[in-house]
């Protein structure tokens, strides 16, 4: 594995099912590896706030044996006022008292700065809007877990303002299959990013559409094996059109359809999707702790 794990594109496919073949076990991964990482320490880097990624990663290296540092306030740290020590000053000191770090920023060059000092192994918890590349993992490793290993030749639809460090990196994970057909739903003219797009050419097809309406007149929503929501920005235009009610969930995409979501979930996703059989994000949160946990034995354990 690359040093750092800052984009999801930094491990391939075949590290990432190794990931997932240890998270499989579940509470008997903390069971085997009790204490395996005593002795070490992780320096949780929270700049911008976190309630699952946050909690997971330092359970995940707490019940591993391990010990946790940090801070999750700038403004606590030499790299608020009045000082401002530049990102990569703080990278080396931090580096002299851990062993890992895990950090999430409010801005993705804050990362980019930040790693140019460092010289312990950096995980990104969410950097910016660009990439939150354990998130991807925790998605996939629950498509994997629900669907089977093969997630070739699926159709999934998005809804939520396509501009997200999770959609980002979700997409850019799943382009490790084949045949990946993405169906985005959100006002017309908001589109991926470009660097994101430029990253997976002509592995995934992408549709979108404008309306829900539009979304059902090309008729693949009994197709559709997951629906992949996130936050719509109060800045589209068209909020409220994109919130599904209940009939139209349940009229429209079979049962057994997985709905993902990375929470913390807004109007997008009324409470009465919780009922759907297929509705997997708490699964999703709860699967957080073990991709985790497996993530850092991978860079402990050799
Ligand atoms: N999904 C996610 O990143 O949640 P938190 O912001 O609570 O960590």
């Amino acid at each position: 594995m690359n040093k750092n794990l800052i984009s999801i594109l930094d491990i391939t496919k075949t590290q990432m099912e190794d990931i997932f073949s240890v998270a499989k076990a579940k509470d008997k991964l903390f069971e085997k590896n009790y204490n395996t990482l005593s002795g070490k320490i992780l320096a949780s880097l929270f700049l911008q706030p976190s309630t699952r990624t946050q909690l997971s990663f330092q359970s995940a290296f707490l019940k591993l044996g391990g010990k946790t540092i940090g801070f999750s306030d700038i403004n606590h740290s030499r790299s608020g006022p009045p000082y401002y020590e530049p990102l990569d000053d703080m990278g080396i000191i931090v580096s002299n008292y851990c062993d890992i770090i895990v950090m999430r920023t409010i801005d993705a060059t804050y990362m980019d700065d930040f790693i140019k000092g460092t010289s312990v192994p950096v995980i990104s918890a969410g950097s910016g809007n660009i990439e939150h590349p354990t998130q991807a993992l925790t998605d996939l490793f629950t498509l994997t877990d629900s669907l089977g290993s093969d997630l070739s030749g699926i159709n999934i639809l998005i809804i939520g303002t396509p501009r997200q460090r999770t959609i980002n990196s979700f997409l850019l994970g799943i382009s490790n299959w084949k045949n990946i057909h993405v169906h985005i739903l959100c006002q017309k003219g908001v589109l991926l990013m470009e660097s994101i797009t430029n990253k997976f050419l002509n592995k995934i097809e992408v549709s979108y559409y404008a309306s829900f309406d539009d979304f059902l007149d090309c008729g693949i929503s009994n197709q559709i094996s997951v629906i992949y929501m996130d936050k719509i920005f109060k800045e589209t235009y068209f909020y409220d059109e994109f919130v599904m009610t209940s009939t139209q969930l349940y009229q429209n995409f079979t049962p057994d359809t997985i709905i993902l979501h990375p929470l913390p979930r807004t109007k997008e996703l009324p409470k009465y999707f919780d009922e759907f059989p297929g509705s997997k994000y708490f699964t999703q949160a709860y699967n957080g702790l073990y991709v985790r946990a497996s993530l850092f034995l991978s860079y402990f354990i050799s």
